[in-house]
């Protein structure tokens, strides 16, 4: 039985495939589901288990980001609280000894695409999007976006997404190296994510979690920066500009900032 509200899992020839599944909300990532998806990672350390496929309700999204319809009362230390939750629950699935696979089916914003690049390989369909738009709600990413993007696809592109909140394209995407593979449809997604599990599944396990850790590693320095990250996060949370983006969201309006 799926204990799960927010989730559905099925264990298949030890591979555990895992739907973020709030299609009413384009699977955005609200608290308990971040609670969820942080109970079933610790679950997942079992034997039983080798790898994890994650990927998103429908054909519409992935996820479309945190769910801003919570924002609207975050006090500074709650939103402090709310980006160090996420940025932990993203760290773990990042140093995760088993590969996980984010198999993009549609929008992969905000915290869906800091959720994507927190997974070890990204394969998307054509018609995934990505970007990081929180500045279009007056605020940033708080799950370690701005960390993980500059990583995977460099400073300068990272600066434009960020700075614009653009969305791009799956192609777009693969050009500057945010995801692995492109498909063409849901079908080949779901293949090419198994065939991507089983090869690394048949690698030696022990080279496999070195791999992941030695990789990682060069990256640890880092941490200055995700402590920065949610911070500032935090700081924006206060400002009058953040209130309006995110009731501009929820009235489907244009926000009008005021630099405050
Ligand atoms: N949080 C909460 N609800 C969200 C959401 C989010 N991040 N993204 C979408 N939804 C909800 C919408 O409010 C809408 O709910 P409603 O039917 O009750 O009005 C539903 O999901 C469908 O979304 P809608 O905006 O109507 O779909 P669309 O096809 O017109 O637009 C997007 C799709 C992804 C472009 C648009 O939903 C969007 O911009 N979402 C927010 C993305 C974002 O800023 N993410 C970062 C958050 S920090």
């Amino acid at each position: 039985m799926n204990k799960y509200i927010n989730l559905k899992t099925e264990l298949k020839e030890n591979i555990l495939w895992v739907t973020i599944n709030r299609p009413q909300a384009l699977n955005a990532l609200n608290i308990d589901t971040i609670k969820e998806l942080s109970q079933l990672i610790q679950e997942a350390e079992d034997n039983s288990i080798k790898g994890i496929v994650l990927t998103g309700e429908g054909e519409k999204a992935f996820v479309a980001g945190a769910d801003i319809k919570e924002f609207s009362s975050l006090s500074k230390e709650a939103a402090l609280a709310l980006s160090q939750k996420g940025q932990r629950l993203f760290k773990v699935i990042e140093d995760f000894p088993k590969p996980v696979i984010a198999a993009i089916n549609g929008f992969a914003l905000g915290g869906g695409c800091e959720l994507a690049m927190a997974c070890h390989i990204r394969i998307a369909t054509e018609n995934a999007k990505f970007g990081q738009p929180e500045v279009n709600l007056g605020i940033i990413p708080g799950y370690g976006g701005t960390q993980r993007l500059a990583q995977l696809v460099g400073r300068g592109e990272a600066m434009e997404l960020i700075l614009t909140g653009d969305l791009i394209s799956a192609k777009e995407a693969k050009e500057i190296g945010l995801v692995n593979h492109v498909v063409t449809t849901h079908e080949e997604l779901m293949n090419l994510s198994q065939k991507m599990m089983s090869k690394i599944l048949s690698k030696g396990p022990v080279a496999v979690a070195n791999s992941i850790r030695s990789i990682n590693a060069g990256f640890e320095f880092e941490a200055a920066g995700y402590e920065a990250e949610a911070n500032l996060f935090a700081a924006c949370a206060t400002t009058e500009d953040f209130k309006e983006g995110a009731a501009a969201f929820v009235e489907k309006r244009q926000p009008l900032f005021k630099g405050k």
